[in-house]
């Protein structure tokens, strides 16, 4: 596959790291088994070690630098992040959602392995992640691990991810509001994104309008993302994405772009990129990386 990035040296640096630091804890996280029931392990592993551009990750480890964390910590909440994404789009490309046969430039999970399989495969990561939370080697503090649970649960249940799943799904019936459709992206990306930042925070007890700040932040670049993962459906190459094109206006998705058009989204996103670094204020300037990415998430091309 092409480099699927565009994003200056230093930044690009940087989520190399990242990309390197959340493999290996993923990996140690996952490692192959010689079980009976291996094949769900091999169909984890296929899921979560086949690229991705680890955003979330990098979101939870940029977040937990602004307050010292010890790296250890924050890279087992990132992949534990990680492994709820990863979940998710194993799900996502299922049949029964968008049908999808290509993820990260390659065979889908279900495709890869079949659909009971990635299902399962799916459901373990989900589990997987909250186990991860909840062992004392992530925050010695009980009362840092349950609000890390606590949060998790939030961002990735019905009131997050998936309920923001379920509405993408209602939008190829009903042809969405603008309002609406925030709202689905919201729940659908934006939550997961909020909570990866906050997590930062919660590691490194922040006081509560730092906090505050970076789930304000995550917030409206989350929405951005996913604005910008819309446009990429019209007009990306699928050799870069590793995602199969056009897939939203086939399946009849309330999107920006189906409500707005292309151009328009585009502008939202460029507004809500803004406005997301607006947030950063408080940091007096130590979060220029997170800056950084805020312009990034426009400018990607996968
Ligand atoms: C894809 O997420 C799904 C959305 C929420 C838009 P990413 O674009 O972060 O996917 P990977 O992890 O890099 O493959
Ligand atoms: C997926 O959104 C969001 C989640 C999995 C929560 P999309 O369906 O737009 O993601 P892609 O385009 O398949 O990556
Ligand atoms: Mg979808
Ligand atoms: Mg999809
Ligand atoms: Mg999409």
């Amino acid at each position: 596959m092409p480099s699927p990035r565009e994003a200056p040296k230093s930044l690009q640096r940087k989520m190399d790291e990242v990309v390197e630091a959340v493999n290996k804890t993923i990996a140690k996280l996952l490692p192959e088994t010689d079980l009976p029931e291996d094949k769900l392990f091999e169909a984890m592993r296929y899921g979560t070690m086949n690229g991705g551009k680890r955003l979330r990750p990098f979101l939870v480890i940029q977040a937990a630098s602004l307050f010292n964390v010890d790296s250890k910590r924050s890279r087992r909440v990132a992949a534990a992040i990680e492994f709820v994404h990863c979940y998710s789009l194993i799900h996502d490309d299922l049949p029964a959602m968008d049908n999808s046969d290509m993820r990260r430039g390659k065979p889908s999970t279900h495709r890869a392995f079949d659909e009971a399989t990635a299902t399962l495969a799916g459901d373990a990561l989900l589990a997987l992640a909250f186990q991860v939370l909840s062992d004392p080697a992530t925050h010695e503090d009980p009362r840092v691990r349950i609000e890390l649970v606590a949060k998790l649960a939030e961002a990735s249940g019905a009131h997050g991810l998936c309920g923001g799943q379920m509405l993408d799904l209602l939008g190829e019936q009903e042809a969405f509001d603008v309002g609406t459709i925030s709202r689905l992206q919201r729940m659908k990306t934006g939550k997961l994104m909020a909570f990866a930042c906050e997590a930062g925070a919660i590691l490194g007890k922040s006081d509560e309008p730092h906090r505050k700040a970076l789930c304000n932040y995550a917030y409206d670049l989350g929405l951005a993302f996913q604005v910008t993962d819309d446009v990429l459906d019209v007009e990306a190459d699928p050799e870069v994405t590793g995602k199969p094109a056009n897939q939203d206006a086939a399946a009849g998705k309330s999107t920006f772009v189906k409500a707005l058009g292309k151009e328009a989204a585009k502008m939202r996103a460029e507004m809500l990129a803004a406005q997301a670094k607006r947030h950063l204020k408080v940091f007096s300037g130590h979060a220029e990386t997170l800056e950084e990415l805020a312009d990034y998430v426009l400018s990607r091309r996968a």
